[in-house]
């Protein structure tokens, strides 16, 4: 079994992209609901979740843990790799890809200030982007509405013009989805910046690499099945988990 957590909704965009590149495989999806969002918390209580949360799925039999969230993947990574045995894979905001893409060179990175102000990102920045432009926006109310299921609604609509005009002003042709729940806000996105702007979003890049570690590990599939557990309410998680999920088969509750 694959065991995959963020702070909330945001990693089953990351488990889309694993459960259509890994189909046999079965996974578990822990949502840190009660704890999200992460990005306001202090580094510190967000590795505590990430101990706790890795811990959780670890414990009911997960071979590989994918940490779905880029504001605990900086925070708590090299912690949770010194902690477990298990193969911990990360995300991180796509800013190779942007690199590569970019034509203006300015790229513009959508976050959590978690994120942005993390080591990792400014390591990040520092290797590969010496030569582009930079232009950084955390974006902290967007997981509020990924988290309401609003992923179009005009109060979502107008934080995402809010968040992007400067971006754009700026003269960037490229923006980075740098927080998993962004994911689901891409088509209006698109919408909104029109077709000559390039989106970067990573998660199938890291359903390829949980393929390729689990197929290093020798991880078995199994079912194929996807469940679903969260800290916090099913009852106040189920609605939106449909949004990005599709029907949901099953929601408990659990604590870590
Ligand atoms: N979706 C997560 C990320 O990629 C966390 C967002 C949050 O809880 O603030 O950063």
């Amino acid at each position: 079994m694959i065991g995959v957590y963020d702070s909330g909704l945001g990693g089953v965009s990351v488990l889309r992209a694993m459960h259509r590149t890994l189909p046999q495989h079965t996974l578990l999806y822990l949502a840190d609901t009660a704890y999200c969002p992460y990005g306001p918390l202090p580094v510190e209580q967000v590795q505590q979740r990430a101990v706790a949360c890795a811990g959780w799925l670890i414990e009911q039999g997960a071979a590989v843990v994918v940490v779905a969230c880029n504001t605990a993947a900086s925070a708590a990574l090299e912690l949770l790799r010194e902690t477990y045995r298990v193969p911990i894979v990360g995300v991180e905001p796509g800013v190779k890809p942007a690199i590569r893409a970019t034509r203006t060179g300015r790229i513009g990175v959508l976050a959590t200030g978690g994120t942005l102000t993390g080591q990792r990102f400014a390591r990040l920045v520092q290797r590969f982007a010496a030569n582009v432009d930079v232009l950084t926006m955390p974006a902290p109310a967007l997981v509020e509405q990924v988290e309401a299921g609003e992923l179009d609604t005009p109060h979502t609509r107008t934080l995402l013009h809010d968040y992007l005009t400067p971006l754009l002003d700026h003269g960037a042709d490229t923006i980075v989805l740098g927080c998993t729940h962004f994911h689901f806000l891409a088509p209006t996105i698109r919408e909104l910046v029109g077709p000559a702007i390039t989106l970067i979003d990573t998660s199938l890049p890291v359903a390829q690499r949980v393929a390729h570690i689990a197929a290093a590990h020798n991880v078995q599939p199994k079912t194929g099945q996807v469940h679903f557990v969260t800290t916090g309410d099913p009852a106040q998680v189920f609605a939106p988990l449909r949004v990005v999920w599709g029907d949901v088969p099953t929601l408990s509750h659990i604590d870590c």
